[in-house]
């Protein structure tokens, strides 16, 4: 399959909306075994403002506009910055930040920072992008992050941490609701070890059971924190996120 020169991806592989809908788990298992897309679902996939936006400009995901409106509110990703993308397959997000850390905003060719892409899923290369496959929640893991981000005088310091990591849901709410604060407390222990003082944190977390536990976490650990439902989050999901800015000192 050819490479899109101006997008940098392969066409038709990550916005296709059985693909997408499987990568959302939105499939339903026929008595025979065979997978079927769930059609409502599919439907408003198909008819998606921000499905036939990201066609358009090349995202692999309409992820893509949930960030560009959390960076644009809050003014995220500038030249030079250092990012880790937490949970980044198929690849939308590690895709806007590419973009943004381009001095042309291409999808290829110079880039004035670093990004590394972490996910338990492969991702197709992303041009400028280092992609980790793994479990965050491994210490073989996150030492192989570590490694990674570590330069010729040491570690290097992240300037933005973004995750969008979600685990399979059960339907058990109390199970679900630990599986997604687990990922969560994660990369704020990973914010706090490799992240500059005056970093940002950006993390997607769920209204419901735990809710108000993160955002405690979030308020003890940094000196601004921002709720954020961008326009592109489906309006009848509990999905939000968090911004921490600016580690407070450690007591
Ligand atoms: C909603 S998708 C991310 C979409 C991505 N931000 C984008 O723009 O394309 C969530 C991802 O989190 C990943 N994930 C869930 N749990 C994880 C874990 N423990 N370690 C690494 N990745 C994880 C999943 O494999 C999935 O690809």
């Amino acid at each position: 399959m050819k490479v899109n020169a101006k997008t940098g991806f392969k066409p038709g592989v990550q916005t296709d909306a059985k693909a997408a809908a499987k990568a959302a788990g939105k499939t339903a298992v026929k008595a025979g075994g065979k997978g079927k897309v769930n059609k409502a679902w599919l439907h408003e996939h198909i008819n998606d403002p921000y499905v036939k936006l990201a066609q358009k400009e090349g995202y692999r995901a309409r992820a893509a506009y949930k960030l560009k409106e959390i960076d644009e509110t809050f003014g995220l990703v500038k030249p030079g910055d250092c990012v880790v993308d937490l949970g980044s397959t198929p690849g939308a997000w590690s895709q806007y930040v590419r973009r943004k850390l381009s001095p042309a905003g291409a999808a290829a060719g110079t880039l004035n920072g670093r990004i590394i892409g972490l996910d338990l899923l492969p991702m197709e290369p992303i041009e400028g992008v280092t992609f980790i496959q793994g479990d965050f929640r491994e210490a073989e893991v996150l030492q192989q992050l570590e490694d990674t981000l570590a330069g010729p005088d040491g570690q290097v310091q992240v300037d933005l941490v973004i995750s969008d990591m979600a685990p399979n849901l059960s339907g058990i709410e109390s199970a679900d609701a630990a599986r997604i604060a687990h990922l969560i407390e994660l990369a704020v222990e990973f914010a706090q070890n490799r992240m500059k003082p005056d970093g940002t944190l950006v993390v997607k977390l769920f209204h419901g059971s735990g809710y108000d536990q993160l955002v405690k976490l979030f308020r003890d650990t940094f000196k601004v924190v921002k709720p954020l439902k961008p326009k592109a989050s489906r309006p009848g999901s509990s999905e939000t996120f968090l911004i921490g800015r600016g580690l407070k000192k450690r007591a």
